[in-house]
C-alpha cells in the first residue's frame, strides 16, 4: 500500500488548484449572487484538458488516471461547486459511460468532441415522479424501423440548457421495470427535444439546472448505447463514475470550509485572543480535519480501484455518502466559527453550506446509500461481473478483485 501521490498527481493538483484559485474564486461569490453560469471559466477548463482529463488520448482526452480525475474534482469544487457539477455530468456520467459502453462510432462522434471540450455532455435519468426508484421511469422508447421514438421528460438535469449531447434512458417495455430500460444519446437540435430552466434552488446558483423533454423524438439505432434492456445497468454504472466525482468534489468543499475557518479563527479576536485559541473553536476545526481526511481516503481508494478497472459500486457509494455529509457538517460548523459574518455573503461559507446540501440528495440520496451499505454488509447485495467492465486507466492493467480481497471489510 502506498499513500503517496505520484509526481503526476501533484502536478495535476498544483495545476488545477492554481487555476481554480486564480480564475474561479475571485468571481465565485458574484456569479452565485447573479445566478450566472460563467462560460469563460468553462472554456479555460476545456483548454487545460480538464473536461476530458481521464478520457483516453485516442478519443481526444488527456489520458490521465482516475486519481487525477478525483483530484481535479476536489480542487474545482474547493473553488465553486457549479464547475464540479459540470465535471460530474459531462465527464463522469456521460463521457466515462461512453468510454465504458459506447460503440467505436459513438466514441468518435460524441465522446471525442466532449473530451476536447468542444461539446458539452449531460445525463438524464431522473423524472418528475421517479428519483431514487430509477427502474420505474415513465419515459418510453418505441422501435420504428431503424429508429426509436422517445417520449417523456427528465428533471433536475444539470447543464440541461447548455449541453449539446444528452445520455438519456427510456423504457422499451413500460411496466417491466429495469428489464426494458435502454440508453440513448440524443442531441440538441433534434426534432422533438426541448429543454427548460429550473429556478428556485437552494444552492449552486452559478450552475444551470433544468428539464429535458422528449416529444416523439426520433433517434437512430446507432445512438442506442449498449443493448436493448441494458440501460438500467448502464445508468447504475454511470453513477459509479458520477458518484466518484461528487464525492471527491465534496472533499474539496469540505476542505474549503476548513481553509476558511482556520484563516478566520487566526484573525478574529474575542475576549483578548484570536478565537482559534479557544477550545470550542479548535474542536470544530479538529472535527473538520477528521471528516475531510477520512472522506479523502475513502475517495482515493475508489480512484485507486478504478485505475485497475475494478468495479467500485460499493466503495463509491460509501465514499459519496460520507464525503457529502462531511461537506455539509464542515460548512455548517464553518458558519459557526465565522459567527454572524458566516451568515452573510461577505464570506463564502454560507455559499458552501447551500452548495453542499444538494449533493446529499443527487446521485443517490443519503437514504439510498444507507440501504445499499446495509444490504452489502448483510450479504443481501453483491456485485456481478459486467459485459462491459469499467476500463482501467490509460497505462494500467486490469486487476480483478481477488476473492476475499479486502477492498472493503467483508463481514
Ligand atoms: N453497475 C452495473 N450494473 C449494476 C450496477 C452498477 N453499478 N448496480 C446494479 N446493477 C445491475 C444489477 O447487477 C442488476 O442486474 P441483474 O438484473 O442482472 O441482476 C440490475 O442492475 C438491477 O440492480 P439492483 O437489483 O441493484 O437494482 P435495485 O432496484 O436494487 O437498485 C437502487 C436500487 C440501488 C436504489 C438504484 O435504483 C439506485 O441507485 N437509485 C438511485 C438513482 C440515482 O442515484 N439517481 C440520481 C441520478 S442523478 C440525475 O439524473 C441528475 C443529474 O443531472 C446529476
Amino acid at each position: 500500500m502506498d499513500f503517496n501521490l505520484s509526481d503526476e498527481h501533484r502536478q495535476v493538483r498544483d495545476m488545477v488548484y492554481n487555476f481554480a484559485q486564480k480564475e474561479i474564486v475571485p468571481v465565485a461569490q458574484q456569479n452565485d449572487a447573479e445566478g450566472k453560469f460563467d462560460w469563460n471559466i468553462l472554456r479555460q477548463m476545456a483548454s487545460l484538458g480538464i473536461l476530458g482529463i481521464c478520457v483516453p488520448e485516442q478519443y481526444g482526452g488527456s489520458g490521465l488516471d482516475y486519481i487525477s480525475m478525483g483530484i481535479a474534482c476536489e480542487e474545482i469544487e474547493r473553488a465553486e461547486t457549479a464547475f464540479r457539477v459540470i465535471l460530474s455530468v459531462h465527464l463522469g456520467l456521460n463521457s466515462m459511460t461512453l468510454v465504458q459502453w459506447g460503440s467505436e462510432e459513438q466514441k468518435q462522434k460524441y465522446l471525442t468532441p466532449q473530451a476536447r471540450g468542444e461539446k458539452l455532455g449531460a445525463f438524464g435519468l431522473t423524472e418528475p415522479s421517479v428519483g431514487s426508484d430509477a427502474a420505474h421511469m415513465k419515459s418510453t422508447a418505441r422501435k420504428d424501423g431503424n429508429d426509436y421514438i422517445l417520449n417523456g421528460s427528465k428533471v433536475w438535469i444539470s447543464a440541461a440548457n447548455i449541453a449539446d449531447h444528452f445520455l438519456v434512458f427510456a423504457n422499451l417495455d413500460p411496466g417491466s421495470g429495469a428489464k426494458g430500460v435502454t440508453a440513448f444519446i440524443v442531441e440538441r437540435g433534434m426534432d422533438g427535444l426541448s429543454t427548460g430552466s429550473f429556478h428556485g434552488k437552494l444552492g449552486v446558483h452559478a450552475g444551470d439546472t433544468g428539464e429535458v423533454v422528449m416529444h416523439d423524438l426520433r433517434v437512430p439505432a446507432a445512438n442506442r448505447v449498449g443493448e436493448e434492456g441494458e440501460g438500467f445497468k448502464i445508468a447504475m454504472s454511470a453513477l459509479d463514475w458520477g458518484r466518484y466525482t461528487v464525492g471527491t468534489g465534496a472533499v474539496g468543499l469540505a476542505q474549503a470550509s476548513l481553509d476558511a475557518s482556520v484563516k478566520y479563527a487566526r484573525e478574529r479576536e474575542a475576549f483578548g485572543n484570536p478565537i482559534g485559541k479557544y477550545e470550542l473553536v479548535q474542536q470544530m476545526i479538529a472535527k473538520m480535519v477528521l471528516g475531510t481526511e477520512a472522506a479523502r481516503l475513502l475517495c482515493y481508494r475508489v480512484g485507486w480501484m478504478k485505475n485497475y478497472g475494478m468495479r467500485t459500486t460499493r466503495e463509491t457509494s460509501l465514499a459519496k455518502w460520507y464525503a457529502c455529509d462531511v461537506a455539509v457538517h464542515n460548512a455548517d460548523d464553518a458558519i459557526e466559527v465565522h459567527g454572524a459574518y458566516g451568515y452573510s455573503n461577505e464570506y463564502p461559507v454560507e455559499r458552501y453550506l447551500r452548495n453542499a446540501r444538494g449533493a446529499v440528495l443527487y446521485e443517490g440520496t443519503r437514504e439510498i446509500h444507507t440501504i445499499v451499505q446495509g444490504e452489502y454488509a448483510l450479504g443481501y447485495r453483491e456485485d456481478k461481473p459486467l459485459r462491459c467492465p469499467p476500463p482501467p486507466a490509460q497505462g494500467y492493467e486490469r486487476r480483478e478483485v481477488p476473492s476475499g480481497f479486502p477492498a472493503m471489510g467483508r463481514y
